[in-house]
């Protein structure tokens, strides 16, 4: 099958051709509709993982999926061929992703059905970022109806689906984009968005929440320093988080996503009852993901990018 791998870490993604994978016990076989880019993705090829994770080469990317059961593995299984499932796949041995036409994945990991209501299409572009913006509310700031948030890089993914799934909290998101965004991001349902490349978020911020917002969620900062500017904005006792690991010990949470079936289950009911709908900047055919993946990571994500195997 058709696949977009890297051969060694640092390597460009190239479209290649590997075996296509056949489903063990407990497992089934998607045949992909739609995957989906992450940030991770780039991390990955330019080397996240080395050291840290097993993985092997050729180092299929992509976490992110939607598609249809094409095949049933021996043993118990809660999914039956044709079942619309979505999910994210990436484990270990890292390197059997979903920039592929199929992945298998154990009927009981991060895969749910995609329930009526919700197209393979949006469900594609949920999970990573879904998955990440549910948690973070749930169990990685302590919020309270009211309660202001403000959100550095909301204008991408994690930053779309955060802003929408603490709206419908009746939480107050103040969104920190780079651009003009404000009427995209209040679309989404921010009461303030601030362009960092026009004003001072220091002072827009102080001007709209004068105590300090009760929660920093940083998705930029990749280093303490930066990371300390925007939590330095939140009242005292309030809660920091970074997604990057740029929280210095004691001043913040260093957010790390841990992704569920039930997760993924509760995201889609989410979207069904019209709570998160993440937007799509753009789809493309697989051969065109090694393109698509430079281009994030220089910046200017406004939703997700999709592939189409
Ligand atoms: N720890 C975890 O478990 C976990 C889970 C999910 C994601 N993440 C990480 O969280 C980060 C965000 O993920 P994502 O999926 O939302 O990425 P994304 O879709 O690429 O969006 C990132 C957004 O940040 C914006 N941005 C970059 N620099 C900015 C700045 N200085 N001020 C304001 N906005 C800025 C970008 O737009 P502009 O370039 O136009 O500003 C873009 O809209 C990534 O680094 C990802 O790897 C971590």
């Amino acid at each position: 099958m058709r696949a977009v791998a890297v051969q060694a870490f640092g390597a460009t993604p190239e479209v290649v051709q590997v075996p296509k994978p056949t489903p063990g016990p407990g497992e089934v076989l998607v045949k992909i509709d739609y995957a989906a880019l992450n940030p991770f993705d780039w991390q990955v090829a330019d080397g996240l993982l080395d050291g840290r994770a097993p993985h092997a080469f050729p180092l299929v990317l992509g976490l992110d999926f939607a598609g249809r059961v094409d095949v049933v593995g021996p043993g118990e299984n809660r999914f039956v061929v044709g079942d619309a499932v979505y999910g994210q796949a990436g484990r270990p041995p890292v390197g059997t992703g979903t920039y592929a036409e199929y992945v298998t994945m154990p009927h009981d990991s991060t895969i749910a059905g995609v329930p009526d209501g919700l197209a393979l299409r949006a469900a594609a572009a949920l999970p990573t970022a879904g998955m990440t913006a549910l948690q973070i509310l749930r169990t990685g700031v302590a919020l309270e109806p009211g309660d202001s948030l403000l959100l550095v890089g909301a204008a991408g993914g994690v930053g779309s689906a955060l802003t929408q799934l603490a709206a419908a909290r009746d939480l107050r998101v103040v969104a920190v984009v780079r651009g003009d965004e404000r009427e995209r991001m209040r679309a989404l349902g921010a009461v303030l968005a601030i362009d960092s490349t026009e004003e001072s978020v220091r002072e827009a911020c102080g001007r709209a929440v004068p105590g300090g917002v009760d929660a920093v969620v940083d998705l930029v900062s990749a280093d303490a320093e930066s990371f300390d500017a925007y939590a330095s904005l939140m009242r005292p006792g309030g809660a920091a988080l970074s997604t990057r690991g740029a929280a210095p010990p004691g001043k913040g949470v260093n957010f790390r996503l841990t992704a569920t079936g039930a997760l993924l289950d509760a995201l889609a009911a989410a979207a069904v009852a019209g709570e998160v709908h993440l937007p799509v900047d753009a789809e493309y055919p697989l051969e065109k993901a090694p393109e698509a993946l430079e281009r994030n990571r220089v910046g200017g994500a406004r939703g997700k990018t999709l592939f189409v195997p």
